[in-house]
């Protein structure tokens, strides 16, 4: 097993290796301090089914009483009527400040709990324990959390570290393959912006990709750990992380949530290279090796949509400061910058 230390405002551990759900209570004994007798398992109906027995019982074993909530496995579950039944039910189940929560999922469990976790009572600590292959490289490392609001994906959100993150890679092998290769938008998305050694790892993946899933994972989750380290709440080197999100994001919305946030992230990776091609700042080299790595991970590359759509939802983007926007570019293959421009050229630099 793998422990890597994260330094944040609130320090923790990733523990990445096999058949570490079973060894949660453990785990937490040996790495919280002063843990209540509480623990509420904030989960999904699917992943409940299949896992939530095994994270039960081992919660158990070690003396804990613990409480189960379970949401639609959906991406609309990430909203405000989903956030108030949990507090209900934290209320309800009596979960005070010494108390644990365990986010058991994939990218909208952590979401989900994370915000709740920051909220309720002021703050109380929770852990990551990430079934998806998007949500243990991404979404479950770095404390980013939040609902979505008026369709408008994570517009209500904080930043709140986890204390521990349990990534146990032996959860992903129930994964649907769909699913499974979403996560692959966010791995291709580390490779691009910030590795060149781990995009051509990529490259070289044959068939059976699951024999170097654990270093792929790992090379990930360390490029993430130094950035949070850097820029834990995204004044600057963060923004990186957000590659082909801009418009990824605004996808998801103009296609009602149809698209995985993976396909999404691809498409807005091509996106916005293209445009960056055509601007003079990345190589058609790169572009094309980005395209095909792409494809190899059966990830699309382009969609038809409309950009005046796109560039409306992407004006109630994170990444806009007053009218200005802040986004992430490659330059050539693992090596990516920062813009900042007006909204307005945004929009031209879009429609090239
Ligand atoms: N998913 C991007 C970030 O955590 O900053």
């Amino acid at each position: 097993m793998e422990d890597i230390f994260v330094s944040s405002t609130n320090s923790y551990n990733i523990l990445v290796g096999e058949n570490l759900l079973k060894k949660t209570g453990y785990f937490i004994k040996q790495n919280i301090n002063n843990a209540g007798f509480n623990i509420v398992i904030i989960t999904d109906s699917l992943v409940c089914k299949i896992y939530g027995g095994v994270l039960k019982k081992s919660l158990m074993e070690f003396g804990f009483s613990v409480f189960m909530f379970a949401v639609p496995n959906k991406e609309s579950s990430k909203n405000f009527s989903c956030l108030l039944e949990i507090y209900n039910f934290l209320v309800k189940c009596g979960i005070t400040k010494k108390d644990i929560i365990i986010a058991l999922g994939g990218g909208v469990v952590c979401d989900i709990s994370g915000f709740v976790a920051c909220t309720y009572l002021r703050g109380i600590r929770y852990i990551n324990i990430p079934t998806t292959l998007l949500s243990q490289v991404d979404a479950s490392i770095g404390g980013k959390n939040g609902v979505n609001f008026g369709n408008y994906k994570n517009l209500i959100g904080t930043i709140y570290s986890p204390s521990l993150i349990i990534c146990d890679i032996f959860l992903l092998k129930t994964l649907k393959e769909k699913v499974f290769l979403s996560g692959f938008g966010e791995v291709i998305k580390y490779a691009v912006t910030f590795s060149k050694e781990l995009f051509n790892i990529l490259c070289e993946q044959n068939k059976n990709i699951y024999s170097h899933l654990k270093d792929i994972i790992i090379r990930c989750i360390k490029i993430k750990k130094n950035v949070i380290q850097i820029d834990e709440f995204e004044k600057n080197i963060r923004t990186k992380l957000n590659f082909g999100h801009t418009i990824g994001h605004a996808l998801e919305r103009y296609f009602n949530n149809s698209i995985s946030h993976g396909e999404a992230v691809c498409v807005g990776m091509c996106y916005i290279t293209e445009k960056s091609v055509k601007a003079g700042i990345t190589s058609l080299y790169s572009f094309l090796k980005l395209k095909n790595l792409i494809k190899k991970y059966n990830l699309p590359t382009a969609l038809k949509f409309n950009v005046e759509d796109i560039f409306k939802s992407v004006l109630k983007d994170k990444k806009i400061f007053g009218n200005v926007i802040r986004i992430c570019v490659v330059k050539k293959i693992g090596h990516s910058v920062i813009l900042t421009m007006p909204i307005l050229k945004f929009r031209k630099f879009l429609n090239m």
